[in-house]
């Protein structure tokens, strides 16, 4: 069954629409399956659903323009959300998300030899660095995309961005940047594939690469 207009067609099954409210536990199964660099990190978490709310689920309540998923045949394979203006995102983020998210969940404290499981992302959700890096001032929008391992290799990715690119820039932005895991190489090498850049930063949050490409008014 197809739920929502078909936006692009990759063919066997798979099918890009909008995302909606009823997609926020699919969002979060997907960033789970792909959020230790790249792969899969329901071992490693004790909350499944946190990662989600931290970093796919207030993309479809915030920037819900810019929030697709993927479908294929066995349901959610992957996500694809954008920003176009992150400085204003970010500001919802602290006003209206992250005071949500700090009293569902503890703060385990700075000691990072007493985390466990999701600790790393419950001290996240209560110390949140939602500040833009000066470096990336000429790329105003920002975007993740992540796809399950049946949907990738099949040219999704590629596609995927290049439509988010060309949304973004047709709603006026001037470059999108991505916050690429250091060791996720692939992705790494997948953006590079599409033009993006590594954009060097000293006030970069640990743990984050930038990349970006200017987008053509
Ligand atoms: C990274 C990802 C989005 C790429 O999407 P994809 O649909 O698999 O990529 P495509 O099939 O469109 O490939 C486009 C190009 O990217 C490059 N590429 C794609 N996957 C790659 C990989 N695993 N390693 C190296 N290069 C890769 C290739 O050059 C490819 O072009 P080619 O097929 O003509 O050689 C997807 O594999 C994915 O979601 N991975 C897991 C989650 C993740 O790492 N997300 C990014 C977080 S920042």
């Amino acid at each position: 069954m197809i739920v929502g207009q078909v936006l692009l067609d990759f063919g066997d099954g798979f099918f890009l629409r909008q995302a909606d409210a009823g997609d926020h536990a699919a969002l979060c199964m997907v960033c789970l399956r792909t959020g230790d660099a790249g792969a899969d990190a329901t071992w490693r978490e004790d909350d499944p659903t946190l990662m989600g709310h931290i970093y796919a689920v207030p993309y479809q309540v915030f920037a819900s323009e810019y929030a697709f998923v993927v479908d294929g045949p066995q349901g959610v394979a992957g996500y694809l959300l954008g920003a176009l203006d992150t400085a204003a995102f970010y500001h919802r983020l602290e006003t209206d998300w992250y005071p949500v998210l700090q009293g569902r969940v503890f703060d385990p404290g700075p000691d990072r030899s007493n985390w466990k499981g999701s600790d790393w992302a419950r001290h996240a959700v209560h110390h949140a660095n939602l500040s833009v890096p000066e470096a990336l001032a000429a790329y105003p929008s920002h975007g993740h995309i992540d796809l399950l391992p049946e949907a990738r290799g099949r040219g999704i990715g590629r596609r995927s961005m290049h439509f988010l690119e060309s949304r973004l820039a047709a709603s006026g932005s001037t470059g999108l940047f991505l916050d690429v895991h250091p060791r996720n190489s692939k992705a790494q090498h997948f953006y590079a594939v599409l033009g993006y850049e590594h954009v060097a930063s000293a006030s970069s949050p640990t743990g984050s690469a930038f990349m970006a490409k200017q987008l053509a008014p």
